[in-house]
């Protein structure tokens, strides 16, 4: 009987051994008192109760549990267990040394000289499965390689995951700054609390953007844009070049010519001019005769610019996003004039861009998408984002990290390299679709040669073939435009002082020594506008200059040093 009743007593160890384990196990786990309610176990620090609630009432009437994908988060990190079936979606977090600048490189390969442009690797889910809902955790940050990393999986889950025609899925991103905007458009925000929102995401749009390369390490392929052009064919009126006049009437001239220059490659866009009081109406009737339809804005003040400053009203820009009747803009600054027919870039996504430096693009020509709550959004956005130049350009790059490089050909910058005193040809590239008149603008010189030539700061802008084929699209404009390119008094009285100093200075280029004949016949002094704005020119140059010697040193030193390791910049606003 003493061997049968010793038995029992190791199996009894055991059971208290594993109820103590058990015990143990459920104190760790279950964060609650134990007083509080079984049911909401589920709705930890980490979740508000009523992302889940507002979901069930919105995937209503469904007999089997709800699917959900987790990116970036644990299965314990969401417990809605037996409520759901959650599934974590696997990916290899990108590597710790990747830059940014690896994804968004100053200068790439365009032309594929050394063979096919590359992107370095984001790793992506091997395989995609479908779910009712993704709920990802998406870092903080700005130009960060994980946050972006976060946000493509998601897209790809919500592409690749199989959903049909029709159906329907959802988002739950989890973080304080929310999804990228650039990849998730504010426009599918259909709820928000907090640190959570819920997105319902337009799954073609939102293909567009995966098929596009995770930076601007490469182009896109020209077959991306003809096929999506395609498709988006039937939409031609849904789609617009659009320019923008604020301030003064400097760019008057600039923008005649061109709506003239896009007209004469046959596009089928509108075109449309926003303006702000400061256009009278007398160039708003010439600007209208040049084919631009007119829409008056109030022009937005940059809030960290100086008082008077030549970019103070840069962020009247951003009323582009406002044009909502259109689908897409192509928003083309005044100082640029189209050489060929640029309608088949409407067929990529917002924002695409020519290269600037560093990781960023240059604003002067960009293709985005209108959008009220966008534009919200930036103005939300126009006292926390800074601005590495006060204008536009430094605010659309912190705006939108992620952005599409376009060929450079989209928007030649008018600007050389090298400093040297001598004439050289300055030769355009044959297959240029515009040119950035940088620098001095052509209406503001003669006819017959470049006026950059004649400033030694301006040196670098100046190029003769450039400036003949803005006055080629000049001349070949109705006679009735021409008065609104005329030279003023004060404007030719410039001309002639800037000469006097490069004579003086016996630039060995010689432009000075050529007699000037040609546009004088154009010369107006009836336009007292023209002659008040180029009051403004010259004021504008000299609060140019002092910004630089101030605040802007740093910058300066910024831009020596590239032009010695890359070759250009471009400082804005010149
Ligand atoms: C869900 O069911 C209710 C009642 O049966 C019905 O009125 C409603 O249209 C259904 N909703 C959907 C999305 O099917
Ligand atoms: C534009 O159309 C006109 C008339 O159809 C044609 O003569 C001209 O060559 C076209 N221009 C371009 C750039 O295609
Ligand atoms: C600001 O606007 C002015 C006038 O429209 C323009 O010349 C300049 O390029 C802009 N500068 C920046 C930095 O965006």
């Amino acid at each position: 009987m003493a061997s049968s009743k010793q038995k029992p007593l190791p199996l009894l160890l055991l059971l208290i051994c594993l109820t103590l384990t058990l015990l143990i196990h459920t104190t760790t786990y279950n964060l609650y008192p134990d007083n509080e309610p079984p049911t909401n176990r589920y709705y930890t620090a980490t979740e508000p109760p009523s992302w889940y609630d507002k979901l069930q009432y919105m995937i209503e009437n469904r007999s089997d549990k709800l699917k959900i994908g987790l990116v970036n988060l644990d299965v314990d990190q969401i417990q809605v267990n037996g409520l759901a079936d959650v599934t974590t979606i696997n990916f290899k977090k990108i590597e710790g040394d990747k830059k940014w600048e690896d994804f968004f490189p100053e200068w790439v390969d365009e032309d594929g000289k050394w063979g096919p442009m590359k992107c370095p690797e984001i790793p992506m889910p091997r395989d995609y499965e479908k779910v009712d809902v993704v709920v990802a955790r998406v870092p903080d940050g700005g130009r960060d390689l994980f946050r972006l990393q976060v946000n493509l999986v998601v897209a790809n889950v919500l592409v690749n995951g199989g959903w049909d025609d029709g159906e329907v899925v959802y988002v739950v991103f989890i973080g304080k700054l929310g999804p990228m905007w650039e990849i998730f458009r504010c426009d599918d925000l259909i709820w928000e609390e907090s640190d959570y929102r819920i997105y319902k995401p337009d799954l073609k749009k939102l293909q567009q953007k995966v098929n596009m390369p995770v930076g601007s390490c490469m182009i896109p392929s020209s077959s991306f844009s003809q096929k999506v052009y395609g498709t988006q064919s039937t939409y031609k009126s849904r789609e617009a070049y659009v320019t923008v006049l604020h301030s003064s009437e400097t760019y008057v001239c600039g923008a005649i010519a061109l709506a003239q220059s896009i007209l004469q490659t046959n596009s089928s866009k509108d075109l449309v001019l926003l303006a702000d009081h400061s256009i009278t109406p007398k160039s708003l009737t010439g600007l209208k005769a040049a084919g631009w339809k007119i829409k008056l804005i109030e022009r937005i003040r940059s809030p960290r610019a100086k008082k008077g400053a030549y970019n103070e009203y840069n962020y009247s820009k951003l009323r582009i996003w406002q044009l909502t009747e259109y689908d897409k803009v192509m928003f083309i600054d005044s100082d640029l004039i189209v050489l060929k027919n640029l309608d088949s870039f409407f067929g990529y996504p917002q924002l695409s861009a020519v290269g600037n430096d560093k990781y960023m693009f240059n604003s002067g020509l960009i293709l985005i998408e209108p959008s009220q709550c966008m534009f919200n959004a930036l103005m939300e956005k126009i006292f926390t984002f800074g601005s590495y130049n006060g204008g536009d350009q430094g605010f659309l790059n912190e705006a939108f990290t992620w952005w599409h490089r376009l060929h450079s050909r989209v928007n030649h910058l008018k600007v050389f390299n090298d400093h040297d005193q001598l004439m050289i040809e300055r030769e355009m590239p044959d297959d240029l679709y515009t040119i950035h008149f940088l620098g001095l603008k052509p209406w503001v010189c003669y006819k017959d040669y470049d006026c950059n030539w004649d400033m030694s700061d301006r040196r670098r802008y100046a190029s003769d073939p450039a400036h003949k084929k803005w006055w080629h699209v000049y001349d070949t404009m109705p006679a009735k435009l021409k008065p609104f390119c005329g030279l003023t008094r004060k404007m030719d009285a410039r001309i002639q002082k800037w000469r006097g100093i490069a004579k003086r200075s016996g630039f060995r280029d010689e432009h000075w020594k050529i007699k000037e004949k040609s546009n004088i016949d154009i010369m107006l002094p009836a336009y007292e506008t023209l002659e008040e704005c180029d009051d403004e020119e010259n004021k504008a140059d000299m609060i140019h200059v002092k910004e630089i010697d101030g605040s802007f040193n740093n910058q300066l030193n910024e831009i020596g040093h590239k032009i010695t390791t890359s070759g250009w910049f471009v400082l804005e606003g010149e």
